[in-house]
């Protein structure tokens, strides 16, 4: 029984970890790239990610695709968040298998 409730809570704090890092690179992206993304469509920032002319084709060019806005924007992300706001598009609309 104590091992059935070690390993709930064990699960628990996993799942709510990945869930906090999920959203990190959602919370990172909406607070620094969407305002200007949004201007350019009509308010719909997603369609930068869905337009049938989207730049990107892998993960690793996407990747280069969010360090290369943060240095231009100067949000001084690291190297941790780009790679949490890249997963984070990824997952949402590009949908590349991550290498
Ligand atoms: C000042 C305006 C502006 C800001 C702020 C901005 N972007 Fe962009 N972004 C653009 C424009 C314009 C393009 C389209 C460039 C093109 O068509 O080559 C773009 C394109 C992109 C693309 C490629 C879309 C595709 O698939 O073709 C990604 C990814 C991206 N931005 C990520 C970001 C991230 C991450 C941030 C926040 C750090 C950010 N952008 C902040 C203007 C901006």
């Amino acid at each position: 029984m104590k091992v059935k409730i070690f390993m709930a809570v064990a699960m628990l704090g996993l799942l709510s970890g990945q869930t906090a890092a999920a959203d990190e690179g959602k919370v990172l992206h909406d607070e620094s790239c969407i305002a200007c993304h949004a201007s350019r469509f009509n308010g719909q920032a997603e369609q930068m990610y869905t337009r049938a002319e989207r730049k990107k084709n892998s993960y690793a060019s996407l990747k280069q695709m969010v360090a290369f806005c943060n240095n231009q924007v100067g949000t001084g992300w690291f190297d941790e968040e780009v790679g949490l706001v890249t997963d984070h598009l990824n997952r949402t609309y590009y949908k590349f298998p991550k290498p």
